[in-house]
């Protein structure tokens, strides 16, 4: 559902209107709807009709604390790749039994941290992984729970550098005679559980062909592993249902459900998914001001160390004005301070604006806030909550002493 809509010609997020934060918390700003973040949510927790299989939902799209909240009340588990995101999600009150610890790079403390915590599993990514979790177990004489991250080799199409399933890409194991060796390895160590197979195959995948051949292959594994003992308790399928950011129209997260669900009714492990996108996407925007006007350019307060996306991938991402003005409208270049070339929001936007006024970018709420940095020593954006006419602050804008604060003047 869209809950960023014009209602007396001002966009509002729920019952707020944008310009009014400017006002109160000042630009850019990411603002997100609670509504949105719930409804996205629960589009997953009550798709499943066996209410043993689980949405994990992926932090690292989204990782706000008052929003992992919201969705670990909606029902979620969570999907993490750093001890900061364990940190993170513990720290709302996570079941640490809801957490998958994905990523191809855990490093000791982090693995350490994950089996202290009791989470559900480790997706392990390499035989070297699966040796370094054993050992740490062993130490901290706690079996490690793990599943075995297999690479399919599925070009899941979209963008070179968010396809993760094609062989060559680092992700997973793709031999799966390796894959089956060191589940029996895994099966006989008293130091490691077996507990799954998992594969994520890539991000704003528009169609559900790959789940299914994903699917399938992880079918066949487990039921290869059948014939040795290993039963599994969990087959994880992933993330990556796409959103519209350009009237692509992907499935929704029933229709994924609903045929994967197809898939499983004769088996006994229980699915689980790790969306992100199509939870977090729609549910935020960049809320930026026009500081000047120069030739087709539109220079905005927001800039890449912001919103990375479009400089990363040439992302499109739509953009519009506060105000609902369209007699003027003009084609702009949307572009930020940073001095870059590539430090652009959108391209060929057609807005009808004067300097100092009011524009979003949509669907910021994935993969936005949680990749901007602090290039060219600008602080990060304020993040708001809005909850019905509520807006409330749920990060603050740094200062810019926050810039300053972990560094020193050597010999002063
Ligand atoms: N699970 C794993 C193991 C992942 O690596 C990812 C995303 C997900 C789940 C969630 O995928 P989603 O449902 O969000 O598509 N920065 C890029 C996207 C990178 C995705 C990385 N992995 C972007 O802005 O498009």
């Amino acid at each position: 559902m869209n809950t960023f809509k014009y209602i007396d010609g001002s966009l509002h997020c729920e019952g707020v209107d944008l310009s009014v934060l400017e006002e109160k918390h000042g630009t850019p700003s990411y603002v997100y709807s609670k509504k949105t973040i719930e409804e996205n949510a629960k589009a997953y927790v009550n798709s499943f009709t066996n209410t043993r299989n689980l949405a994990c939902f992926a932090v690292k799209s989204l990782s706000n604390l008052s929003i992992l909240k919201i969705i670990k009340d909606a029902g979620c588990g969570f999907d993490i790749v750093s001890g900061g995101e364990l940190h993170r999600v513990l720290s709302i009150g996570a079941e640490p039994k809801k957490i998958i610890f994905s990523g191809v790079g855990k490093t000791k403390n982090e693995i350490q941290q994950g089996i202290n915590s009791g989470i559900l599993s480790f997706n392990v990514e390499s035989e070297s992984e699966l040796y370094r979790i054993e050992k740490i177990a062993d130490d901290i004489e706690s079996p490690a729970p793990i599943s075995i991250r297999i690479n399919p080799d599925i070009d899941s199409g979209g963008h070179d550098y968010i396809t993760t399933g094609r062989k060559g890409d680092k992700f997973g194991i793709s031999d799966t005679r390796k894959v089956i060796d060191l589940c029996k390895y895994a099966h006989q160590s008293k130091n490691l559980k077996i507990v799954g197979l998992a594969c994520h195959i890539g991000s704003q995948i528009l169609d559900l062909d790959g789940f299914m051949k994903s699917a399938d292959k992880i079918f066949e594994l487990a039921d290869e592993l059948e014939n040795f003992d290993i039963s599994l308790e969990f087959l994880d399928l992933g993330g990556g249902l796409g959103i519209s950011y350009e009237n692509e129209v992907p499935p929704s997260p029933l229709d994924l459900i609903s045929c994967l669900e197809d898939k499983f009714k004769n088996r006994k492990e229980r699915l689980i998914l790790e969306p992100g996108r199509s939870i977090s996407a729609n549910a935020g925007v960049l809320l930026t001001k026009v500081e000047y006007i120069k030739d087709n350019f539109l220079i905005v307060d927001a800039a890449m160390n912001d919103l990375l996306r479009p400089s990363l991938y040439k992302a499109h991402h739509d953009v519009c004005n506060v105000k609902d003005k369209k007699d003027n409208l003009k084609k702009w270049n949307v572009v930020g301070p940073v001095c870059e070339s590539s430090d652009f929001l959108a391209k060929n936007a057609s807005l009808d604006v004067h300097e100092d006024d009011l524009i979003v970018v949509k669907n910021a709420g994935a993969y936005g806030f949680v990749m901007a940095s602090n290039y060219n020593s600008r602080p990060k954006a304020c993040e708001i909550l809005i909850d019905g006419d509520q807006s409330k602050i749920i990060r603050q804008r740094e200062t810019l002493d926050d810039l300053l604060e972990k560094e020193k003047i050597e010999n002063d």
